[in-house]
């Protein structure tokens, strides 16, 4: 068995900075309220029809390959997290493929679905794959471009406002130094409250998940014998195209998950809280990160968060803060590095890595 490291890693924010004041213009909400509840002072937007998670992701993963001291050709493996593809199908790995102009078609390329624990869940995939010998060089993205699918009305501000744009990547790699890398990996799932966090429409539900926990929302479906479409002008008319969530619950179980998926990797490599020199948790609510923070007793300086300047960036805000704690120097060689994550599925985990 080999241990997976970190071999390179990199990131990319767009340069459009929007602020809560800008947000005020164009939907009832406060820079007070959305700093108060969330932390969020600003977050970047991309370039509309320019920038899609794919151009993005490529732009954070030449950074990371380039660190990781390999060639874009070494890569045998692509793991993409996003809940925002430029398509429906296919998935973002092979854009992101084309993109970068990987032309060897001996790698395979994964899409991972699980948004805001997508990266830590990518990282796991990615970590068996490296383990057990089968691949040497796994390229592994989380990206979003959420501002293309976010309502700018009064009526989405609660979710609208948390939301922003941005890649991370990850190169990793095959170490035969035992102790290093990835320690362990946790992932989890509760499939029970899976609209309480969702884009429901695009979908092939047809009503039936509605119907049967007894909602009967009308959505709209043509009355015919054969024939559906997963978007239909009613889910236009009546909003039924945007995320939806119900924010207090979420936070309530965020909090609660967060402690126990870290504890478990804890319990898991024989390790203790004071252990960690680097918590960087997904960027949800700079308050559900300080409530874990508390809760675990560390520092402010072992903890990294960066949601005040560019908001929930989902599957990428991990690969973010990651790279900018690494940046600025302070995740150095043998630190141990928590990394967790909750969120829509629900589904949440944790990763220890050995820096
Ligand atoms: N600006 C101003 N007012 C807003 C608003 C906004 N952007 N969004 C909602 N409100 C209003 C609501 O309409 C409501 O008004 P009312 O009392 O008149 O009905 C009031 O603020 C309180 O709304 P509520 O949703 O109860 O707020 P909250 O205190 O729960 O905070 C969140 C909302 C979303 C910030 C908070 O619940 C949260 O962060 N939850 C976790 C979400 C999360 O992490 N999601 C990502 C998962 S990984």
């Amino acid at each position: 068995m080999y241990s997976t490291k970190i071999g390179g890693i990199g990131s990319y924010v767009p340069e459009k900075e929007v602020t809560n004041k800008d947000l005020e213009n164009v939907m009832d909400t406060s820079d007070e309220w959305i700093q108060e509840r969330t932390g969020i002072m600003s977050r970047r937007y991309g370039k509309k029809h320019e920038e899609t998670s794919t151009t993005m992701a490529v732009h954070a993963a030449e950074i990371a390959i380039e660190r990781a001291g390999i060639e874009k050709e070494d890569i045998d493996f692509i793991i993409f997290a996003t809940l925002s593809p430029d398509y429906y199908f296919p998935g973002c790995g092979v854009l992101l493929q084309r993109e970068m102009g990987i032309t060897n078609t001996e790698i395979g390329a994964l899409d991972i679905r699980n948004q805001c624990s997508g990266f830590i869940y990518a990282l796991s995939v990615g970590d068996q794959f490296i383990k057990t010998g089968m691949y040497k060089n796994i390229l592994v993205v989380g990206a979003e471009m959420h501002s293309m699918g976010l309502d700018f009305t009064t009526r989405g501000r609660n979710v609208t406002v948390i939301f922003g744009d941005g890649a991370g990547a990850v190169v990793l790699q095959r170490s035969t130094e035992e102790g290093q890398g990835i320690l362990t990996t946790h992932l989890h799932s509760d499939g029970t409250y899976a609209e309480k966090l969702a884009m429901i429409n695009p979908g092939a539900h047809g009503g039936y998940h509605a119907n049967k926990m007894g909602e009967h929302i009308d959505y709209g479906y043509p009355d015919t014998e054969y024939g559906e479409m997963f978007i239909n002008h009613q889910m236009i008319d009546h909003a039924q195209l945007y995320p939806q969530m119900e924010g207090q619950f979420v936070f309530k179980l965020a909090v609660q998950k967060f402690p126990e998926v870290i504890g478990e990797a804890l319990k898991k490599t024989g390790l203790q809280t004071s252990d960690i020199d680097m918590f960087v948790p997904h960027q949800a609510n700079l308050r559900i990160s300080q409530f874990v923070q508390r809760r675990l007793g560390l520092k402010n300086e072992q903890v990294w968060n960066n949601i005040q300047k560019y908001g929930n960036t989902t599957a990428a805000s991990i690969p973010i803060a990651l790279c900018e704690a690494w940046e600025s120097g302070a995740v150095k060689p043998g630190d141990l590095v928590c990394l967790a994550a909750f969120g829509s599925g629900f589904t949440w985990g944790s990763v220890l890595i050995r820096w």
